[in-house]
């Protein structure tokens, strides 16, 4: 999809002139990049376009003394999003029983409405929660389930939704099971035929990673919904890392339950996520919070959360904004070419490992995680830290050991240059504190 110069100007202005945060000046370099690109540019050569992303860059107030590659974890927002956060607390705070609940909270509204609009579904199957925990807890804990029951997932999935399907085993006396797969995955259909070969008479959920924290490779989401429906099996999808780091929408997944943090690759203030469940079955879900019986049917009975600052989620419409006026093949294409930046020269390494299959772009984007032979990767973590201030994050989790590298739209070529540079004497083995470490 391409955007051309004047429909982005339409929706900045409009964004604008509705009040969703972005100020005209803050605006004005973002406007000044798009003013110079040539909209017959595919998201490819935008990639490599440094006028176009140094005022992308410009757009976040980053500590530059750091070079930030943990935004997996979690991102910054760029400052529109977070002058309208600012904004919202300060109006909120100057009358909150009237500014907070008649004047801020009905706005979230139009949040509900872009979210949908961006993931290709109704608003009406749209919740905005306080992160991807909020949204898949609502899913994991309000399924009736009953003991015996099978709930079938990876051991490749995110922590906290495994303690919190252990503590249905432990309250409900329902089966957990997790399926292995590999990482590299080179081919898609090992995930699928992994699963499958967990399948019982008594499964009742299906609960995988669209992106998995610990491996960063793309899932093929849609292949399992269409195994769990096939089979009468619910399928749950934890999408915390990958919703707004690359285009798709509902309709590509498939999927009947969606949830994702909204303050990693959106951008979004921090505090914030989004749940999508499929408007037939909403009624079947018990939201984590309590709601009247009229609500059974409403997406809004997950919300009813009690008193909570509207000025984060309201910001998500700056985000969303930006994030669009990006466009989310641009941003994508751009995450590949800036990791590409690193691993082109890293590969030549023998040493040096993926747990990405690197020359298959459809299998990860945003997040590549690589170790070296011998070497512990939370030593050269903290290497990177105390010596460069550059960020990452090790992992060692189930049968995966190595370091993440997530960069976001604001890092610069010379920042991740920087980080291969160093990153090249590791692997030659000229770093002392490192080599120390080898097991
Ligand atoms: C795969 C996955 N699921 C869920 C979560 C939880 O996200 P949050 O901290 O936004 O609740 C994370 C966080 O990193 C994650 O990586």
């Amino acid at each position: 999809m391409r955007n051309s110069r004047r429909s982005f100007l339409q929706k900045t202005m409009l964004g604008s002139a509705l009040g969703f945060g972005f100020q005209p000046e803050g605006f004005a370099n973002v406007l000044t990049a798009v003013s110079q690109f040539d909209a017959s540019q595919t998201p490819i050569d935008i990639a490599s376009n440094e006028d176009f992303w140094s005022t992308v860059q410009a757009a976040y107030a980053m500590d530059r003394t750091f070079i930030n590659l943990n935004n997996g974890g979690v991102s910054p927002s760029p400052r529109e999003v977070m002058d309208s956060v600012k904004r919202y607390m300060d109006y909120t705070n100057s009358a909150p029983a009237r500014n907070l609940w008649s004047q801020l909270e009905p706005n979230a509204e139009t949040v509900r409405e872009k979210l949908a609009r961006m993931f290709g579904c109704s608003a009406e199957e749209i919740a905005i929660t306080r992160n991807a925990s909020e949204s898949l807890q609502s899913i994991q804990l309000g399924m009736n389930l009953k003991a015996g029951d099978e709930v079938l997932t990876t051991t490749h999935d995110y922590p906290r939704m495994i303690t919190t399907w252990e503590q249905r085993v432990r309250r409900d006396g329902i089966v957990l099971k997790k399926a292995e797969y590999p990482a590299p995955l080179m081919n898609p259909e090992d995930f699928v035929k992994a699963i499958e070969k967990e399948i019982t008479s008594k499964t009742k959920v299906i609960h995988i990673s669209h992106v998995p924290f610990c491996s960063g490779q793309i899932n093929p989401v849609r292949l399992v919904c269409r195994l769990a429906k096939s089979r009468g099996i619910e399928c749950i999808v934890d999408g915390a890392h990958a919703f707004a780091q690359f285009p798709f929408t509902q309709k590509d997944l498939e999927c009947d339950y969606y949830g994702a943090s909204l303050h990693k690759w959106l951008s979004a203030p921090i505090g914030t996520g989004m749940l999508y469940v499929k408007k037939e079955k909403i009624k079947d879900i018990w939201p984590l919070m309590a709601a009247p019986k009229e609500m059974d049917d409403n997406i809004r009975k997950f919300e009813e959360i009690g008193t909570h600052p509207a000025a984060l989620h309201n910001a998500i419409a700056d985000a969303v904004t930006f994030c669009n006026g990006i466009g989310l093949e641009r941003k994508a294409a751009r995450l590949r070419y800036i990791h590409h930046r690193w691993i082109d020269r890293l590969k030549q390494y023998p040493n040096v490992k993926f747990l990405q299959h690197i020359d298959d772009e459809s299998n990860w984007c945003g997040l590549v995680l690589f170790n070296i032979d011998g070497m512990d990767g939370g030593k050269i973590g903290d290497y990177l830290l105390s010596k460069h201030r550059i960020i990452t994050t090790p992992i060692t989790y189930a049968d995966i050991k190595g370091v993440r590298i997530t960069p976001n739209v604001y890092t610069t070529l010379s920042e991740i240059d920087y980080f291969a540079d160093v990153l090249e004497t590791i692997a030659k083995g000229q770093v002392k504190e490192v080599m120390a470490a080898a097991k």
